[in-house]
């Protein structure tokens, strides 16, 4: 086998700096994909950079989206309206995201052609029933092996259906309103708890008509959307790392400039101020619905903190990071977040397995984790398990060691954070 990229932390006792952070992963999916069924040309200003969502793009470019790179990471999607996409020779790559397997699932469900969609060894391992079934339902007809990639998925006309799922989810959200585009009627999610409404905004930017009443959200099928100029904010998920290495470390400052700021998203900044960390906010703005501004994370004292079950869909991507917050002093509690164990990684036994490593006291729940800090841990080498999120929340532990610490597998960062540790480099100079 192959040596696994690994990366050396040398602990440091702040971070300080000023910076912005890379383009909305779920946005730019989202701009991506609505903009591929638009009618003319979108410009995305500022589109992700990371592995996740040049998957996308290039799924698009294979079912006949023409997509030309600009400066400074701008990305124009040349739509081919509604029913314009053509049929793909080959399969359909999403790599290590979730994000492009299911949000496109519900597109291609409405298709006049077949598609295989595959993915790399963690996304094949990733549950697609909770897709599937609604899909299913709406018309199309989904093979998987017991629930997992590959998926092949023959396009029908849909009809509408009003779906309830049993986990809050964005993407299979997602993936039922941008099939019930293309669906007679109206197609309605009613969610167990909110999530982020990207997909909501993002569909009323391109033009299109979506109502959301409590937690039900309803689009009517045979709108197109109409192409678009938009922005996509710094990804406040990538933010989370710094703002949370400024809060465990005390006498730590960062400013971070032109992040997002939806409050589907921001759930971790009353984490940081409960924990014992200054934050502050100034929104500077909004463009197509997403609101945007600099957060101030100012390293205080460290407390401990109980994220309960209902704050887990406002936490989900940032839950690695949390934990992270208590790796020099103090405690964190995390329940009802049995979802962690599906993302990239089993996110509760890889984090707790490094955790230990780095000389860190953590505890496995079944649907959770407890982190306890005493005092400067001893480093150690930690093993991210090819996962983007656990790879930044251990070299952010790591930080507060005693002596310098390997992360394993630590190239994962390309997923969504490409350029991580150089900047890392930066903040702890
Ligand atoms: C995402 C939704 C969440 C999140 C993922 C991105 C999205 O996943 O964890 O990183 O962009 O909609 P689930 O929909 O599986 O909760």
């Amino acid at each position: 086998m192959p040596p696994v990229p690994a990366t050396t932390i040398i602990p440091a006792r702040r971070v300080q700096g000023t910076l912005r952070v890379p383009g909305d992963k779920s946005i730019s999916h989202r701009y991506a994909l609505i903009a591929a069924v638009a009618a003319g040309a979108s410009r995305l200003a500022n589109y992700a950079p990371g592995a996740d969502c040049q998957s996308t793009l290039a799924c698009l470019g294979r079912l006949g989206v023409d997509i030309q790179r600009g400066e400074q990471g701008a990305v124009t999607v040349v739509g081919r309206g509604l029913r314009g996409w053509s049929s793909p020779s080959g399969p359909l790559d999403a790599g290590n995201s979730g994000s492009t397997m299911r949000m496109l699932a519900g597109l291609l469900a409405a298709q006049p052609f077949d598609a295989q969609m595959i993915g790399d060894a963690s996304l094949s391992r990733r549950p697609m029933r909770r897709v599937i079934e609604p899909l299913s339902r709406m018309g199309a007809r989904i093979e998987a092996t017991d629930g997992h990639p590959p998926l092949t998925i023959h396009g029908a006309s849909l009809h509408a259906i009003t779906h309830r799922p049993d986990v809050p989810s964005a993407q299979v959200k997602s993936a039922v309103l941008l099939a019930g585009l293309y669906a007679e009627g109206k197609t309605s999610v009613t969610e167990p708890a909110q999530t982020r409404d990207h997909t909501e905004r993002a569909l009323a930017a391109f033009g299109l008509h979506v109502s959301t009443t409590g937690n039900t959200i309803t689009v009517a099928g045979g709108q197109e959307a109409i192409g678009q100029a938009l922005a996509v904010p710094g990804d406040f998920s990538s933010a989370a790392f710094w703002m949370v290495a400024a809060a465990a470390l005390p006498g730590s400052r960062v400013e971070i400039h032109d992040v997002g700021l939806n409050a589907t998203r921001t759930g971790l900044i009353g984490v940081l101020r409960r924990f014992g960390a200054r934050v502050e906010v100034h929104e500077t703005g909004s463009s197509a619905g997403e609101a945007r501004g600099t957060v101030v994370v100012t390293g205080d004292r460290t407390g401990s903190i109980e994220i309960a079950p209902e704050e887990v869909p406002g936490l989900i991507d940032e839950l690695p990071a949390i934990a992270a917050l208590a790796a020099h002093g103090g405690e964190v509690s995390v329940r009802g977040a049995a979802e962690l164990r599906v993302k990239e990684s089993d996110r509760i036994a890889v984090l707790v397995a490094g955790f230990r490593a780095l000389g860190i006291s953590a505890e496995e729940r079944p649907d959770g984790f407890a982190v306890r800090g005493e005092g400067a841990p001893s480093g150690g080498v930690a093993d991210a398990r090819g996962d983007h999120r656990m790879a930044m929340a251990f070299a952010i532990a790591a930080l507060a060691a005693r002596s310098p610490s390997t992360i394993e597998g630590s190239d994962a960062v390309v997923i969504s954070y490409p350029g991580f540790f150089d900047i890392l480099g930066r903040l702890v100079a």
